[in-house]
């Protein structure tokens, strides 16, 4: 079978990886993908929302499955388009369709969903430019912090926590009426702060049956101790010591079955991953976020997880057959840390030369921000490789990753040194 590949991170070099792996798998190809896909997949100089040309692809390379990576895609309506087209109707395509991307592509959509369907959520209200006013009045029936979201897509931009009545209003003002997040500022939700820690869990469907994928703890912001603006992500760290059997119940059964009945009842033939990003206050989990694909950096530490055939589970998700697929997972912990260019989130500088990747020893580097030249690789983005690595715990496991996050030179690197950290306590009393 050929198999293609959309996106270009971390996320979509630790899909290949594993579909390369699979003995199903005739020719895999990645558009664009990056230095690391190259190794393991063959990349198509194509973005992953240019539909026209990925058609093109599709049809020339005899392509009969397409993974999509990225949310811009599948809130665009790839799903959509090939579904419409003749040519590419029969080809199997993972991800949801327009409808099912607005879990991600709509929060207002979102939190109506989920206030529908009873799933656990902080309650909330939406207000646009015709409501200002009435927003600014929900906010002061709030408690502080006050959260604030962009409805649409804004590049992990668009949520707002602040500590003030007075800055959450202008805030409320500078987004409805100044356009802060552009279109996607056009609705706010303003909600409830939930105090707790955070979790992803991960669940891959065919609409009907359903798998939950290895949890994960990501480490979002830049700096030591969580400090400082936010990114994409640092670092992730599975399994998670906090998400004991009886917690991952309560999400099953309060948010994962809930959420598939739901989709099916709105008429929503969802197939693809749903990240499902949670808040467990006390020991009761919240939903924050969904979003209609996979995580990045998450995925780094979920497919390595994953012992079983991943291109058998894709499979199984085009067929609806899901519920006869195998799905093994390593128990071992996975954890990745991200190596990003100097001045990320904010700017940096492109094309530094990458040099040490053959001294990784007891790691997987995943390739997120990276090209290759004719004699060498440079970086190419703010986040340039998250280096995966296993062990019996989280401290053997962080250990090997950052003994290969520091192997790897480039001018300008930087990493977390605390990945898994705030982990480290409960996990050694757990075991205990
Ligand atoms: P989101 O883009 O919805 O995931 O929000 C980004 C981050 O904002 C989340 O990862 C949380 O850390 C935080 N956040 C979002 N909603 C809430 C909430 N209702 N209460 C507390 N923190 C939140
Ligand atoms: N790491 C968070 C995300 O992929 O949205």
């Amino acid at each position: 079978m050929n198999v293609l590949v959309l996106g270009s991170g971390g996320r979509e070099h630790a899909i290949c990886w594993k579909l390369a792996q699979s003995t199903h798998i005739t020719q895999l190809y990645v558009a664009p993908g990056n230095a690391g896909t190259s190794q393991v997949a063959i990349n198509l100089d194509i973005q992953a929302e240019d539909f026209k040309a990925i058609k093109k692809a599709v049809i020339e390379h005899q392509i009969t499955m397409v993974v999509v990576g990225p949310e811009g895609p599948l809130v665009k309506g790839i799903v959509d388009f090939f579904k419409g087209d003749k040519a590419l109707a029969s080809v199997g395509i993972v991800g949801p369709d327009m409808k099912g991307a607005q879990l991600e592509g709509s929060k207002d959509f979102a939190k109506k969903f989920m206030i529908k369907y009873s799933i656990p959520t902080a309650s909330y209200a939406s207000f646009t430019t015709k409501t200002v006013e009435e927003g600014k009045a929900f906010l002061k029936t709030l408690k502080a912090p006050y959260v604030l979201k962009a409805d649409g897509l804004a590049a992990g931009k668009g949520v707002l926590i602040i500590d003030h009545l007075k800055e959450a209003e202008s805030a409320l003002e500078d987004m409805l009426c100044n356009a802060k997040f552009g279109e996607a500022g056009a609705t706010v939700v303003i909600e409830e702060f939930l105090k707790g820690i955070e979790c992803s869990v991960f669940v891959l469907t065919d609409g009907h049956s359903y798998k939950i994928l290895p949890e994960a703890k990501d480490y979002k912001r830049i700096g030591v101790g969580d400090k400082g603006p936010n990114t994409g992500g640092m670092g992730a760290i599975s399994p998670v010591p906090f998400c004991t059997p009886e917690f991952l119940d309560k999400v099953e059964n309060r948010i994962i079955i809930p959420t598939i009945k739901g989709l099916r009842n709105e008429g929503i033939d969802y197939k693809g991953f749903i990240f499902i990003g949670l808040m467990k206050v006390g020991n009761e989990p919240y939903v924050i976020e969904y979003n209609c694909r996979m995580g990045d950096p998450e995925t780094e530490v979920v497919i390595p997880r994953i012992k079983s055939d991943l291109l058998n589970l894709m499979e199984g998700v085009v067929t609806e057959t899901l519920s006869e697929c195998d799905l093994h997972v390593d128990e071992r912990t996975a954890s990745t840390v991200v190596c990003v260019s100097e001045g990320y989130p904010d700017a940096y500088e492109k094309g530094k030369e990458v040099k040490g990747l053959h001294r990784v020893e007891d790691a997987i580097v995943f390739h997120s921000g990276t090209k290759k030249t004719s004699t060498k690789i440079v970086t190419n983005g703010g986040r340039v490789f998250a280096i995966t690595a296993f062990g019996h715990s989280i401290r053997e496991a962080t250990e090997r990753s950052f003994g290969g996050a520091e192997s790897i030179e480039y001018a300008g690197k930087y990493f977390r040194e605390d990945i898994g950290k705030d982990l480290l306590l409960l996990e050694e009393k757990m075991k205990a």
